[in-house]
């Protein structure tokens, strides 16, 4: 008998059908959505070569990052599994020339196979159930000196806001992920940054650039309350995002990966 709380794909993923609202509402509805879009809008150019090349945005979600791209002059393709959220991305994409694929990342090496000079993969891989071989197939579907926006949900960041807000027996377990039951969105999968360093390598991608989303914001024992607040907040975002140790603790890493023009193995032989 099917379990009737598991909203689990066959391959284990969490597409986000029935969780539209709930994502709109909690991930981008409030300050802390604003904060993210606000950084990544500062980021993203420091940090990617961009110069309107195509670009595939894989489990794109509503559609924000794609219209982002599609604005600078990029031909954008949006991939995302659930209809439901490709619906809301359709409509919100309205008036941008956005190719919209209804598909999960693990069918893209046969529906859009590239080889993309540029991918973005913001915040999907953490509700995967295996998201090292999903690292894998993106570093297939890039040309050689492509670059991946890469950004994952970060766990170590997951353990110490469970610590602030007292879930100690929890953190002491180690019991951080979510289970993708009901409309719950504590990720399945949520990453270290060892581990992205360490599945780069072995998809021969290298890191050319970290920073840490939300390095400050989710501590805060307080909302900001004012305008000036809020600004003085996303002032410090901005100033220590890139820098060590305080990247390591965003509630979100942010990568640049870039596929080597030629393979070592190809550079030796
Ligand atoms: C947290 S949302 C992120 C959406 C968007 N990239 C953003 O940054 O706002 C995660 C998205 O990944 C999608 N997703 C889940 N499993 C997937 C899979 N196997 N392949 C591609 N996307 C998937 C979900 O349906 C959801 O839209």
């Amino acid at each position: 008998m099917s379990d009737p709380i598991s909203t689990l794909s066959p391959a284990g993923d969490r597409h986000f059908d029935g969780l539209a609202d709930k994502f709109a509402a909690s991930l981008y509805g409030g300050a802390r959505g604003e904060l993210r879009l606000a950084l990544l809008n500062r980021l993203l150019p420091e940090m990617l070569d961009l110069h309107g090349q195509p670009l595939l945005d894989v489990g794109g979600g509503l559609g924000q990052q794609a219209g982002w791209f599609a604005v600078r002059g990029h031909a954008v393709t949006l991939a995302e599994p659930s209809g439901e959220m490709l619906a809301r991305a359709r409509a919100s994409l309205a008036g941008h020339e956005v190719n919209l694929l209804q598909a999960p990342l693990q069918e893209l090496t046969q529906l859009a196979p590239g080889p993309w000079p540029l991918i973005a993969c913001h915040a999907v891989l953490e509700w995967l159930a295996d998201p090292r071989s999903a690292l894998a197939t993106l570093a297939g579907l890039m040309a050689p000196g492509g670059q991946l926006s890469l950004m994952v949900f970060n766990r170590d960041a997951l353990r110490l806001s469970n610590v602030v807000k007292g879930n100690l027996e929890k953190a002491l377990a180690d019991r951080l992920e979510g289970k993708g039951l009901r409309k719950r969105l504590t990720p399945i999968s949520p990453l270290t940054h060892a581990q992205v360093e360490a599945w780069s390598a072995e998809s021969g991608l290298a890191i050319r650039e970290v920073a840490g989303i939300r390095v400050f914001a989710d501590y805060l024992r307080e909302p900001p309350q004012s305008e000036a607040d809020r600004e003085q907040l996303l002032a410090l975002e901005q100033r220590y995002c890139r820098v060590d140790p305080h990247w390591r603790l965003g509630r979100y890493l942010l990568y640049t990966l870039e596929r080597p023009l030629r393979s070592s193995e190809e550079a030796t032989a």
